[in-house]
């Protein structure tokens, strides 16, 4: 891994030698995320929620789904708001919760295991992405009017304007009285993998977050592609608005790159990384996940934490290395979030749980 940037050095070469260094450089990663890769950060703005319709019939009875919408304070005199779903507990208490970045907002799409979330003790929050802005390059759909593209390179992509709806989401969320909001995971699969990625790397609210899948731009490192993986010329030429424009004018050109997808994973530290891949999708690129897990392992060491337990060993199918800050698991089968998914996630939390 010697030809990826180095990680424990700032830009200007000094290197990260104590936590207060470690958290300096989390900055500046942060920093170059943002002119290189998705767009600069949003700030945010004032939240309400609403219900606006219950149902009790979930999981036999056992919990309640609630409807509710969530009403950003735009400006002076405009608001923005986007439907959130919760199946949450109904006994009393603060109780841990996932949020989940969807595909859809249909109550029992085939990506949700409501009833197996409830079972381990976890509410569950589900925010439909192009409920926030649709996914294209129209940037006068949704959120994303209210934020003029920058024009200087740097402008948020859909990504980054995904990730901000999350943050919104949570604001609410975590004044919930229900809501443990110390125990918060961010989960999504493949495009919205990379997009939990990139919202719990600024968001320290985040306590857990778990990409499935996420490949290109998400946990998988570019150095590292692997034969049927994608390429960051290929992710940039058809999705040009998930990222800013500084990436795109890279035209694919990795070595130049002054960031590696570690960078991304290693601004999460001290707290919890889940990656999971999936054996049969090689356009993900499982070996190079795993790579960037063992890449971005070394800025746990300055929290007395340690990292990665795995190595560089391309590890075996429907196997993972689950016992430190940062996991990682590769299961059989293809591109899916599914029921082995959700049950790595919730195990890694719930193993984590009482740590510190
Ligand atoms: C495409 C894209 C991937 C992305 C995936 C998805 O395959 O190339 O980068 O992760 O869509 O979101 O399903």
């Amino acid at each position: 891994m010697d030809f990826m940037p180095e990680l424990l050095r700032f830009t200007d070469g000094t290197p990260v030698r104590s936590p207060a260094d470690m958290a300096a450089r989390r900055r500046e990663m942060i920093s170059l995320l943002e002119n290189e890769a998705y767009g600069k950060a949003i700030p945010p703005v004032p939240v309400s929620g609403r219900r606006v319709a219950t149902d009790a019939h979930c999981a036999c009875g056992t919990a309640v789904v609630e409807d509710l919408r969530i009403c950003c304070k735009m400006d002076k005199n405009t608001e923005y708001s986007f439907p959130l779903r919760l199946y949450r507990q109904t006994s009393p208490g603060k109780k841990p919760l996932l949020l989940l970045l969807n595909f859809s907002d249909k109550k029992y799409h085939e990506y949700l295991q409501p009833e197996f979330v409830l079972q381990n003790g976890f509410s569950l929050a589900v925010l439909h992405y192009e409920h926030l802005t649709r996914d294209n390059g129209d940037f006068s759909d949704g959120l994303a009017a209210f934020f003029p593209r920058r024009t200087d390179g740097t402008g948020a992509g859909k990504i980054t304007i995904w990730a901000w709806g999350a943050g919104r989401a949570l604001d609410y969320l975590l004044s919930r009285e229900d809501v443990d909001e110390t125990q918060v995971a961010l989960i999504g699969h493949s495009r919205l993998g990379k997009t939990a990625l990139w919202c719990a790397a600024q968001d320290e609210r985040i306590r857990y977050v778990c990409s499935n899948d996420s490949g290109c731009m998400g946990a998988a490192c570019h150095r590292t592609l692997h034969e049927g993986g994608e390429s960051l010329k290929v992710i940039t030429r058809a999705f040009p608005f998930w990222f800013c424009d500084n990436l795109v004018n890279r035209h694919g050109q990795t070595d130049a790159l002054p960031f590696d997808q570690h960078f991304l994973l290693a601004c999460v530290a001290p707290r919890y990384v889940c990656i999971n891949s999936a054996a049969e999708d090689a356009w993900a690129d499982p070996t190079s996940e795993q790579l960037s897990c063992v890449g971005a392992s070394p800025a746990w060491a300055f929290y007395g934490k340690t990292g990665f337990l795995g190595n560089e060993t391309p590890c075996g199918v429907d196997e993972g290395f689950p016992d430190g800050e940062i996991a990682y698991y590769k299961r059989s089968g293809k591109h899916f979030l599914g029921l082995p998914d959700w049950a790595s996630f919730i195990g890694f939390i719930k193993d984590h749980r009482n740590n510190d």
